[in-house]
C-alpha cells in the first residue's frame, strides 16, 4: 500500500509527491535531517530531535519553517496517517529551490523544502541483533569537518556501510588521527570495568540524541562516564563495546576488525543500558 508523505504542507500519496530538480538538497546536499523512532505509535526523544534540528538549521543560516509545536503536530499526523506502531519518521529540510543553480545561498524569500515520510518496522525494539551484537570494521573517517550538523551529505557513511557489508560485518567505526570518531550512523562507546567511555562532543561527531539520554541514564545508574578519545586497540581490549542511535537504540558490538571484544558476546552494561533507555524513553514518549 502506498505511504502518505508530507511535502511542504501537503499530505500526499508517495507517487504524487514532488520536489524540484533545482532543489538545493538535490544539487548540493544543502539540507538537514532528523530520524525519530516511533514505539507503540509514540515519538521517542522528540524534544531532543527538535532541538538538534533547530541547531543544524541555525548553523547553516537556514530558517526553521515551524515551531516545535507545529513540528509535533506534523509528526503525529504523518504517524497516524500511516498507521505506524513501530518504526521511524524521517524529516528533511533543504534550502529549497532558488530557480537557478548558484553556489551562493539564495535570499530568505526562497522557502525551504520540507519532506517527511515514515518507515514501519514492526518489533523495532525487539531486534534479534541486540541479543547477538554487531561486528564492525574500522575505516578512515574522511567526512567533512562539521559532523555536528546533521546534513544530508551521507555518501561517505553509505560507502562505509558498503565496505562493512562487503567485509561480512554489520557496520564500520570511523577513525581519524588514530582515534574512533563514531559509527557510520551512530555514536561509539567502550566499557572498562564500571566505566563507559565515549568521545567528547565537538565538531568531529554528531551530538546524538540517544547518546545524551544514555549518558544521563548511566550517571543516574551510578556508572562512571568518561568523555574522551579511544583507539581501536583500546576498544578491542575493552570489556564491552556498543553504539547508540535513534534507530538501533543501544546495540552491543562484539567484534572489531576480527577481534572479539571481551568475551565476544553481548555484555551486561550494554544490555542494561538498552533496557533502561527503552523503559525510560517509552515512558516519556509523545
Ligand atoms: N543517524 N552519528 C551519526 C553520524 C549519525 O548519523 C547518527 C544518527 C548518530 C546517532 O544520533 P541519534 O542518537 O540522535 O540518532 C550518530 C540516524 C539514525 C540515521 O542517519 O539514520
Amino acid at each position: 500500500m502506498s505511504r502518505t508523505v508530507y511535502v511542504n504542507g501537503e499530505y500526499l500519496p508517495e507517487e504524487e509527491a514532488k520536489v524540484s530538480v533545482f532543489d538545493r538538497g538535490f544539487l548540493m546536499a544543502d539540507g538537514v535531517y532528523e530520524v525519530t523512532s516511533v514505539l507503540d505509535g509514540k515519538l521517542i526523544d522528540f524534544a531532543g530531535h527538535c532541538t538538534r534540528l533547530a541547531r543544524s538549521l541555525s548553523e547553516l543560516e537556514m530558517q526553521n519553517p515551524h515551531s516545535d509545536e507545529d513540528w509535533l503536530a506534523i509528526f503525529r499526523e504523518i504517524v497516524a496517517r500511516n498507521g505506524v506502531e513501530d518504526g521511524m519518521v524521517y524529516l528533511q529540510v533543504t534550502r529549497g529551490n532558488p530557480g537557478d543553480r548558484d553556489f551562493a545561498y539564495p535570499s530568505d524569500d526562497v522557502k525551504p523544502t520540507v519532506v517527511l515520510f515514515t518507515q514501519s518496522k514492526p518489533g523495532l525494539a525487539d531486534s534479534p541483533a541486540a541479543k547477538t551484537g554487531w561486528k564492525v570494521i574500522s575505516i578512515p573517517d574522511v567526512r567533512w569537518g562539521r559532523r555536528d550538523i546533521k546534513t544530508v551529505q551521507l555518501l561517505y557513511p553509505s560507502m562505509a556501510k558498503m565496505a562493512a557489508k562487503k567485509a561480512g560485518v554489520d557496520d564500520a567505526w570511523l577513525v581519524e588521527d588514530g582515534f574512533v570518531t563514531e559509527g557510520t550512523s551512530n555514536n561509539a562507546y567502550i566499557v572498562k570495568g564500571n566505566k563507559i567511555i565515549t568521545r567528547a562532543l565537538s565538531h568531529d561527531i554528531l551530538h546524538g540524541i540517544t547518546r545524551a539520554a544514555v549518558l544521563r541514564f548511566a550517571s543516574e545508574a551510578q556508572m562512571e562516564v568518561e568523555e574522551r578519545n579511544f583507539t581501536i586497540a583500546e576498544a578491542q581490549a575493552a570489556d564491552e563495546a556498543f553504539i547508540t542511535s535513534a534507530s538501533a537504540f543501544v546495540m552491543p558490538v562484539v567484534e572489531i576488525d576480527g577481534a572479539a571484544v571481551g568475551t565476544g558476546t553481548v555484555g551486561r552494561v550494554a544490555t542494561r543500558m538498552r533496557e533502561i533507555y527503552l523503559d525510560e524513553t517509552r515512558k516519556a514518549a509523545v
